[in-house]
Parts: C-alpha cells; sequence; structure tokens
C-alpha cells in the first residue's frame, strides 16, 4: 500500500489502517490532513482513494462562498448518493456556515449517515458512500469542534534521504555520479514538490546536453545556470542573512524596511525556513548564527 510514495511513515500507517477498516465494512472517520505545502497531502489523498477503489473529489474550500451554494453547486448535483472520496484542501478556508452544517454532519458517532438540514430542505451524508478528508496547511486555523469531529493525521518534512529518492524516482532513467544525489537533495526544502521540481530542473538539462548521467561538474553547472543555493536558500533570505550580519541583532521591522519586503512575508517564509535551518534565532531580536556565518561564507 502506497508503495510508490516515499517515507511518511506513520501517514501511511494510519491511512492503511483506516482503508482496511473500510473495506472490512466499517464506517470511517472524516480524516485530516495536517502539514505544511508540498509534503503530500494531495498525493496521498489520491493514494487513499486508489486503494479504497472510489474516486476522488477535490474541493479547494476557497472556491465556496457559503453553504448554500456548496450545496446547490456541489453537495447535490455531485455528492449526494455516490461512491465517492471528497477532499476539502485548504480547509481552513471553509465559509462559517459550512462549518456549523458540518458540525452537525460529522457529529454522528460511526453512524451510517446523516440527514442535515439545508434551507427549506435537506441533504445526506452517506459515509457508506462516501468518505470526506480534509486537508490544511493551518491546522490552528480549524474551529476546534470541527478538528475534534476529525482525526488528524500529521505530515512530517522529508529527510535528506528520503528527498534524494523522490528525486531519484521522477527521474529513474537518470544517474548520478558518487553520493551527488544526496547534494541535489540538499538544496530541496524538506518537501517532496520542491524535490520534484528539482528532478525536472535536472531532466531538462539532460536534455538540452543529450546526456543521462550527472557529474559533479554537471552539477555544478546547473546551480550556477539555476541561481541554487546551499541549502536551497532565496536571495531574500541570504539578503536577510547578510543584514543580520553587518546591522547586529534586528527587529523584524528593520529586515522589513531593509529588504522591502512586507512583515508578513519574512516571518511566513523566509524566516521559518532560517530558523528550521538554524541560520538565525529569535532572542526578541533577529540574530544571526554560527551556522548562518559560516553559509554567508560559503556564499562569498
Ligand atoms: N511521499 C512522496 N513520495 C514521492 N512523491 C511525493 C510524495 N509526496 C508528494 N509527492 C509529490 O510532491 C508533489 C507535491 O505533493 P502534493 O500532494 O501536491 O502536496 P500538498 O498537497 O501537501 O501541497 C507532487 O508532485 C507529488 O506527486
Ligand atoms: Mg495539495
Amino acid at each position: 500500500m502506497f508503495e510508490t510514495l516515499v517515507g511518511q511513515t506513520e501517514v501511511k500507517n494510519r491511512l492503511g489502517f483506516y482503508a482496511k477498516a473500510h473495506k472490512a465494512g466499517s464506517i470511517i472517520p472524516p480524516i485530516m490532513l495536517n502539514g505544511a505545502k508540498g509534503l503530500g497531502k494531495t498525493e496521498f489523498a489520491k493514494a487513499f482513494a486508489k486503494e479504497i477503489g472510489k474516486k476522488l473529489l477535490e474541493i479547494n474550500c476557497g472556491t465556496i462562498r457559503n453553504a448554500q451554494q456548496f450545496f446547490e453547486q456541489v453537495f447535490m448535483p455531485a455528492i449526494a448518493g455516490n461512491e465517492m472520496i471528497v477532499l476539502f484542501d485548504e480547509c481552513h478556508a471553509l465559509p462559517k456556515d459550512l462549518v456549523e452544517v458540518f458540525l452537525t454532519a460529522f457529529n454522528s458517532e460511526g453512524a451510517k449517515s446523516k440527514q442535515v438540514s439545508i434551507g427549506d430542505g435537506f441533504a445526506t451524508f452517506d459515509f457508506e458512500k462516501q468518505n470526506f478528508l480534509f486537508a490544511t496547511t493551518e491546522l490552528h486555523k480549524i474551529f476546534d469542534p470541527l478538528k475534534d469531529r476529525m482525526t488528524v493525521v500529521d505530515f512530517e518534512t522529508y529527510n535528506s534521504v528520503d528527498l534524494s529518492s523522490i528525486i531519484q524516482k521522477k527521474i529513474d532513467f537518470i544517474e548520478f555520479d558518487n553520493d551527488l544525489i544526496h547534494q541535489v537533495a540538499k538544496t530541496v526544502r524538506g518537501n517532496a514538490r520542491s524535490a520534484i521540481k528539482r528532478a525536472l530542473e535536472i531532466k531538462a538539462f539532460c536534455e538540452i546536453k543529450n546526456k543521462y548521467r550527472i557529474n559533479a561538474r554537471d552539477w555544478l553547472e546547473i546551480k550556477t545556470l539555476l541561481g541554487i543555493k546551499p541549502y536551497g536558500l532565496t536571495n531574500l533570505e541570504v539578503q536577510i542573512l547578510g543584514v543580520l550580519k553587518s546591522n547586529g541583532p534586528s527587529s523584524l521591522q528593520m529586515l522589513s524596511a531593509v529588504t522591502g519586503m512586507s512583515r508578513s512575508a519574512i516571518q511566513l517564509d523566509a524566516e521559518n525556513n532560517l530558523l528550521r535551518s538554524g541560520f538565525m534565532e529569535i532572542d526578541v531580536k533577529r540574530k544571526i548564527t554560527n551556522k548562518g556565518l559560516s553559509i554567508l561564507k560559503e556564499l562569498s
């Protein structure tokens, strides 16, 4: 089960368990896939649907305006009465009134179905025919009572061994000298999507050069051509490290002023990565670490 997918042992175990339970006739609970972008939530939802043998309907919750629109345009025409798995993606963006309905619908405690009233009518959630998956990058934004009704499955960031094998599987007709694949993996940022992107860049390089083996010189050329930095750092992150080195400990406001990026852009993306990689620390102010200093040296 899930053998084409790399890593995420816990996710595989838990989804595997529910797939077996479903085949054995159990009603399975709504499952919330929780994890940062690119970790494989959609991919695992697809694999789960395949395992169970049902079609997957993906709905981006950002496109749902309100409960009425959802039931009229999606639930009644496409879901009611059908065998399928429904994935509510980005479910932290579910409209409030639909969350209210879901609180009733999923308060079913293993029942085979649940009716909820919608406007003048009602809708039936048939838990034998339909299974509901939810996915989010922002678990903290989910209304607690809704979260309580779900089984939360957490995704992990991938280590560099897993990233290497994701890359190698995507381009299995390309060989790498020595341990070059691990150097490639180190420039990928912990998620499967960037590993796949890197693999496709290498594939394009091989097509241009008409070769199917990558050596150290090729990798150097790829890095130069594509501006790939150590640890996959972005220009903004390098700039932030540079500011912290020359200005000393800085506030978020200072970083935002110097880089011209909004505070949230810095906080959500750059800072998280710098903190995770141990290049920066926050002790009231932002400070570059020794590891951060040595990376800057490597870059100059
Ligand atoms: N465990 C995995 N092994 C191999 N490839 C993966 C794995 N997880 C995700 N991918 C690939 O990475 C990319 C991003 O995955 P996706 O499911 O879209 O992430 P998410 O929905 O969490 O943002 C897809 O191309 C997918 O095929
Ligand atoms: Mg997704």
